[in-house]
């Protein structure tokens, strides 16, 4: 029997996951996921063995890069042999699942689709505020990381919703970090207090399809089966091109 770990790993030098840096204990029996977000990434990560590379794109809610999924996919499936690609980015329904299978995608993974379900561990006001959002809303930027201290890599920023903190800041990045610990601490404490103009919403541009709170298996189960109606009626598309 196969188990499976997700590997979200990331190099300051080279920025890709390095499967050595994974525990010994999790090899036996273990297949790994490496989630990439350039094609050089991925051609280093097939390098470094991952079992399963996730080509994310840009429109990915929390960390990521600056491509996007419709092209990095298909570039990734390119160089990937035998390895299965995984799109992660942007797909929230079953309209996204059907496009990333056609562009060569073993599967997705979604996060911002799942942001609101019942079962994700999002405080309830994050998923209010979600549900009611637009995927017009959504920026990267580092401004969540600073204020709450994370030093990710050059090249790796964050996808949220703005809110009025992000807004007072994203332009001024060099004076949030002057604000410093006084900064940190009352992003925090609005945090703790659920005020989400403050503290982020981790969500990426699918945000616009995330309708509602319900169970994570009526999302997967909607999804599946739009992607599978999709995906019976495209034959149509082809004979309409013949007539
Ligand atoms: C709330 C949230 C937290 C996330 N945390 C991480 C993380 O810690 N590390 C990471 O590599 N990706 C993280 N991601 C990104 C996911 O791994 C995935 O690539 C992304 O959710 C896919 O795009 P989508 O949000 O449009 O579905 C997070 C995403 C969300 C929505």
């Amino acid at each position: 029997m196969n188990r499976f770990i997700a590997a979200y790993l990331a190099n300051s030098k080279t920025g890709v996951g390095r499967l050595d840096q994974v525990p010994d204990r999790f090899w036996c029996q273990c297949r790994t996921f490496l989630q990439v977000q350039t094609v050089e990434q991925a051609r280093a990560a097939l390098g470094e063995g991952a079992d399963v590379i996730v080509a994310q794109g840009t429109e990915a809610g929390g960390h990521g890069g600056r491509r996007a999924t419709l092209p990095l996919v298909p570039a990734v499936v390119d160089i990937a042999g035998a390895v299965p690609v995984v799109a992660a980015g942007g797909i929230a329904d079953g309209r996204g699942l059907a496009a990333a299978l056609m562009l060569g995608a073993a599967g997705v993974l979604c996060g911002t689709a799942f942001f609101a379900s019942d079962e994700a561990l999002s405080p309830e006001g994050a998923k209010a505020v979600a549900t009611a959002a637009s995927g017009d809303d959504t920026l990267r930027s580092s401004v969540f990381d600073i204020a709450r201290g994370l030093d990710w890599p050059d090249g790796w920023n964050i996808r949220t919703l703005r809110n009025g903190f992000s807004d007072r800041w994203a332009g001024d990045i060099d004076g949030l970090r002057g604000e410093g610990a006084a900064a940190r601490q009352r992003y925090a404490e609005a945090a703790a207090r659920g005020d989400f103009d403050t503290a982020a919403v981790i969500v990426g541009e699918g945000v616009g399809l995330v309708a509602r709170r319900e169970p994570a298996g009526d999302i997967l189960a909607r999804m599946v089966g739009e992607a599978e109606a999709l995906l019976r009626s495209a034959p149509a598309f082809v004979e309409a091109a013949r007539r």
